[in-house]
């Protein structure tokens, strides 16, 4: 008895971490961090967050242990392991930065993106994807220059949120990616055995980086 309710006590306050937590990295990750330490704390920041929201939503299954008393000494013995939990759990998923390079998509997805491109996108940023009447270049330098040391999830938030406009978010989780996939490939990078998933936290690990050929000389 004692044990649940301190547990409960612990992932009250989780949850509260959380919360705040999930504030700070979200405002902070709009355009995200760009340099690899930078970008590895706010993982590491995110995928903490994750685990203690994942204790949280635990913890509301069982809401009626929540008053009863317990311990200060137990409840910290039960913080430290809720802490060691989701250091473990973070530590579980063991993603490995790569860039859009590294064969991120398959051929089937760009093969299925091209034609959610075509109904969807083409009229404005043409089949070319350099630009047409109603918008603008969308790979090569875009994806070179103005994204090039910001992870995939930077260019998916705002393909997803913002595309197309007045129809944000109009299409599925799927078509999406594969459309991302599809202007991968347009833009150079070549499929692999990898599945790109719309999973932001996957899509974090993945920097859009510069072509390899088109890498400046060494000084
Ligand atoms: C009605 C015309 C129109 C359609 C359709 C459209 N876009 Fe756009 N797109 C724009 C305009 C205009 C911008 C520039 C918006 C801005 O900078 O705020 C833009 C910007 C973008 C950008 C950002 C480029 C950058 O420099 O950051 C991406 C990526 C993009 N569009 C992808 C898509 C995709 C994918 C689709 C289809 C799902 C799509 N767009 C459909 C008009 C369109």
């Amino acid at each position: 008895m004692l044990q649940k309710s301190t547990k409960a006590r612990v992932l009250l306050l989780a949850q509260a971490a959380t919360i705040l937590v999930f504030g700070g990295v979200s405002a902070a990750s709009a355009f995200g961090p760009s340099s690899p330490e930078e970008r590895a704390a706010a993982r590491a920041e995110r995928a903490a967050a994750e685990a203690r929201r994942a204790e949280a939503a635990e913890a509301q299954v069982t809401p009626a242990v929540a008053e009863a008393e317990a311990d200060d000494a137990d409840a910290d013995t039960a913080e430290a392991e809720a802490e060691g939990d989701a250091t473990e759990d973070a530590a579980e998923e063991e993603l490995v930065e790569q860039t859009i390079y590294d064969g991120v998509f398959t051929a089937e997805q760009a093969e299925v993106g091209k034609a959610v491109y075509t109904a969807n996108c083409a009229s404005c940023h043409a089949n070319s994807m350099r630009g047409g009447p109603g918008g603008k270049r969308i790979i090569a330098s875009v994806i070179n220059t103005k994204y090039a040391d910001l992870p995939l999830s930077a260019y998916f938030g705002f393909m997803q949120s913002a595309m197309p406009p007045g129809q944000e978010g109009s299409l599925t989780d799927k078509e999406y990616i594969d459309t991302l996939a599809y202007i991968l490939q347009t833009h150079g990078a070549e499929p692999g055995d990898q599945e790109l998933t719309a999973d932001y936290e996957k899509l974090d690990y993945i920097i859009m980086g510069r072509k390899p050929a088109e890498e400046p000389a060494e000084q």
